[in-house]
């Protein structure tokens, strides 16, 4: 197996790195400190052609394969996972759904001003109570003939009041099950559409997480996407290659904070020896690196799954545990090897652990990737 990235992936790949490194890291702290969302930053991944890497360039997009995106996805993510969220977010979630789904008109409408960061948008699945429970949709869209009233909540979402466009599940037949819920285009501001308050979060606080309320909320019947009751499926089909996208966080996050300690242990002395001497040291950075090459792999594999038109719900939900796992595990290892100065601010490494810990949990928790994992093995 080839496991080489081509020339054109490398210069993708050194693009996104000097990016993070000279626009996303000055004021990445104060990001943090603040919440404030990285919105100069994310015109910028606009212009640089991250905002819709997968989407054909006739829809504004980049017109890369999935390799790329999870190239830039880990550059970008070593130094910022708030903004790095914002791209996976918009790339995975919101302009790979349209443009594998969504109409002529619809791509025209809403993909193309996506895929170029003109705007960007949201994913609106999870509710008060229906998190890894999916297809318990409260949020009703009862059908008027050429029009949908939505009501409900919506909680947790990302990109939450930055978005300009929410791809919005709910349920339409109740009696239909899974099967009676729908995925429909919702534009921000129309009446009865409510933003709730910022959540004040463990990590990636630079990301607006908000809550969303739909009081009444007419929707044109165009702005369905898919067939009537397709809307499930359509958020599983959507969140399978979303999970790469969060794979690809992970990594990054891991690796940035290996690169850290690596940097660290081999300047910081103690007991008259740089401290990467003593063996429990130089054994955790072994153990760092061990497992981020078999997280890349992973993630490589699942990506290529993608590319090459293999099923990748299996390999996209094993390269997010595995790859979440390994972020947590790095980082609190990183914040280790930086003894007292791991626990300020200046160092990165405690906002990366604190950031490492949201890829366990979005976009289906560890605990719902082995439900779909041990599905997936035991289905053969
Ligand atoms: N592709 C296509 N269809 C799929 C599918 C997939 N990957 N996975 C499931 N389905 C279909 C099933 O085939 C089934 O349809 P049929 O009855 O026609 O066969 C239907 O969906 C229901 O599936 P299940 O019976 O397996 O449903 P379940 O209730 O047991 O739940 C689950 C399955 C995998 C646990 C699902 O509920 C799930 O993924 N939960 C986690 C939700 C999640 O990931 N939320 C993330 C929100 S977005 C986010 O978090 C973004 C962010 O932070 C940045
Ligand atoms: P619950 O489903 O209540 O789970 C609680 C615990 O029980 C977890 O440990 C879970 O793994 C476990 N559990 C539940 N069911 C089972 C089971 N069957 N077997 C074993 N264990 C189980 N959602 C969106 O739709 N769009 C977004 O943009 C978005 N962004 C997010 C951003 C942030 C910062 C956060 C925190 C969440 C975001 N989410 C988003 C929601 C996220 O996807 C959910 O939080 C997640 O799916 C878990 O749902 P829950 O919080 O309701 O937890």
């Amino acid at each position: 197996m080839d496991f080489s990235i081509s020339e054109e992936q490398k210069m993708i790949q050194e693009a996104a790195r000097e990016f993070a490194q000279n626009e996303l890291l000055p004021g990445v702290i104060e990001r943090d400190e603040t919440q404030k969302f990285p919105a100069e930053q994310v015109k910028r991944m606009g212009e640089l052609g991250f905002m819709g890497m997968m989407v054909d360039p006739k829809y504004g997009g980049s017109g890369l394969d999935t390799v790329s995106y999870t190239l830039v996805m880990e550059e970008l993510s070593k130094i910022d996972a708030s903004s790095s969220v914002v791209v996976s977010v918009n790339n995975s979630l919101v302009c790979w759904g349209l443009e594998t789904y969504g109409t002529e008109e619809q791509k025209i409408k809403y993909l193309k001003p996506l895929a170029t960061g003109e705007i960007i948008g949201a994913f609106c699945l999870s509710e008060p109570e229906a998190g890894s429970d999916a297809t318990s949709q409260k949020t009703t869209a009862i059908d008027k003939g050429d029009h949908y009233i939505l009501n409900g909540t919506k909680n947790w979402i990302t990109n939450g009041n930055s978005a300009s466009v929410y791809l919005v599940i709910a349920q339409t037949d109740k009696d239909k099950g899974h099967k009676g819920i729908n995925a429909l285009i919702v534009e921000k501001g129309v009446p009865g559409f409510e933003i709730g308050p910022k959540e004040n979060k463990l990590g990636i606080r630079g990301s607006d997480t908000h809550s969303l309320n739909f009081n009444d909320v007419k929707v044109p019947k165009e702005n369905r996407i898919g067939e009537d009751g397709f809307g499930f499926k359509f958020a599983m089909k959507t969140l399978a290659g979303g999970r790469i996208g969060i794979a690809s966080q992970a990594l990054g996050i891991a690796a940035g904070a290996y690169e850290l300690a690596k940097k660290y242990a081999k300047e910081r002395k103690a007991f008259g020896t740089e401290i990467a001497n003593h063996q429990a040291i130089a054994f955790k950075l072994a153990d760092m690196h061990t497992q981020i090459e078999a997280t890349r792999l992973l993630v490589y594999k699942a990506a290529r799954d993608k590319d090459i038109g293999a099923n990748y719900d299996l390999s996209g939900a094993i390269a997010k545990l595995h790859a979440s796992k390994t972020a947590m595990d790095t980082t609190i290892e990183a914040v280790q090897i930086h003894g007292g100065n791991g626990f300020v601010k200046d160092y990165h490494v405690e906002r990366l652990m604190r950031d490492a810990k949201i890829t366990q949990i979005y976009e289906g928790t560890s605990e719902i990737q082995k439900i779909v994992i041990s599905r997936s093995i035991l289905r053969n």
